[in-house]
């Protein structure tokens, strides 16, 4: 049994500070939902709030259409992972999996049959007598999830769950993650700050900086169609053109940056004379000529080749470079560091924002 979780102009203040400002949002059961945004921006406060550790300053949480007020984290219907899963080392895998279900007094033979079926699904079927200290980390991991699925929550939160694990594992915990989920078919809440985990696992991200949700949509359009300078830059590589919109027609927009007069998408409906930003993605950059306002010359600072790709970066109007990915089997000839270079894009692959507040990197 899976539900629903709604956020409704929730808001939590430390003091003066806002943590969380007016968030609302619209979780579906089932749903795999990330909050996403860098250290700081509010994700573990919407966690905690979501869990009952913490109470909205204003605003309502709703957990499967009920009102959460006054209703104490164990009396929810959610259960929380933390980074630091907190399993009990002295205790055996199926002792610790069983571990909420000893606490709500469930008899031993309920509880060892509902660990072992909880290794089944975790994939450790047969290893419920071995002692945590003996499973690799992400064995643990695994392990932890099975615990908080014991007592049968309807949503399951996860706070950075996979961030004390080295790269490959963490990489592989992803699909992991996500098979289980589809397995139990409850809501999970997945709070990261690694675009890749959320692109990779979620229906939906809410894309979160300083206490704002900026965007919710899925990982293709929030990566494809940002709505704000801040998703644009913060998920993925961009190149931003700062500049003022100097033409509009037909859903696109030219805007004058000190590389020229550089078109986009314009999908904020923005007028001539509005400062914007031009976005266009390192991957959607060719080399070579192409249109008078999709193009444009700068000069290669740098050329970095990495197997399966190259980097090229030209001289970009402020401290940071423009960066041009070539595929392996892209075709063009990459210039040489100090040569002038002709690059060009799609239209479609350019996205002019109004200017806004930028990803710090
Ligand atoms: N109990 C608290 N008292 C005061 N400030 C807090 C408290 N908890 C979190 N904050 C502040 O709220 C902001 C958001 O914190 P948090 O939700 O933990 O961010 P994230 O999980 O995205 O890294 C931070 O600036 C943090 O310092
Ligand atoms: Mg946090």
């Amino acid at each position: 049994m899976s539900a629903g979780v709604e956020l409704d102009h929730v808001t939590v203040k430390f003091g003066n500070f806002t943590a969380v400002n007016d968030a609302t949002l619209d979780i579906k059961g089932g749903e795999f939902f990330s909050f996403l945004g860098p250290s700081g921006c509010g994700k573990t406060t919407i966690l905690r709030t979501v869990s009952g550790f913490l109470d909205p300053t204003a605003g309502q949480v709703r957990i499967g259409g009920q009102d959460m007020q006054g209703i104490g984290p164990n009396k929810r219907p959610t259960a929380l992972i933390f980074q630091n899963l907190a399993l009990f080392p002295l205790m055996t895998v199926a002792e610790n999996i069983a571990y909420g279900l000893r606490v709500r007094g469930i008899d031993r033979t309920t509880r060892r049959r509902k660990a072992d079926e909880l290794l089944d699904l975790i994939a450790l079927k047969g290893q419920g007598d071995k002692l945590v200290s003996e499973l690799s980390g992400g064995q643990k991991q695994r392990v932890a999830i099975a615990r908080a699925l014991a007592v049968e929550p309807k949503v399951l939160l996860l706070d950075e769950p996979l961030s004390a694990l080295d790269l490959k594992l963490r990489q592989h915990m992803r699909t992991e993650l996500r098979a289980i989920q589809q397995r139990v078919g409850i809501t999970f809440i997945y709070i990261t700050h690694d675009q890749g985990e959320a692109l990779t696992m979620s229906d939906r991200i809410a894309v979160m900086s300083d206490g704002v949700i900026e965007q919710v949509a899925d990982g293709k359009q929030v990566y494809d169609l940002p709505q704000t300078p801040f998703v644009a830059s913060f998920v993925g590589e961009n190149n931003a053109f700062t500049g003022t919109v100097s033409k509009v027609a037909n859903g696109a927009a030219v805007v004058d940056t000190p590389f020229g007069a550089l078109a986009g998408l314009n999908p904020k409906a923005l007028k001539v004379g509005d400062k914007a930003i031009l976005f266009v993605r390192p991957e959607s950059l060719k080399i070579g000529k192409g249109g008078s306002a999709t193009s444009f010359v700068s000069t290669v600072e740098s050329v970095a080749f990495e197997g399966n790709m190259t980097h090229v970066f030209l001289k970009g109007a402020s401290k940071k470079d423009i960066t041009v990915t070539v595929g392996r089997h892209g075709g063009a000839k990459i210039p040489a560091q100090g040569e002038k270079s002709t690059v060009h894009y799609d239209e479609a692959h350019g996205l002019v924002l109004p200017e806004g507040k930028m990803a710090r990197d």
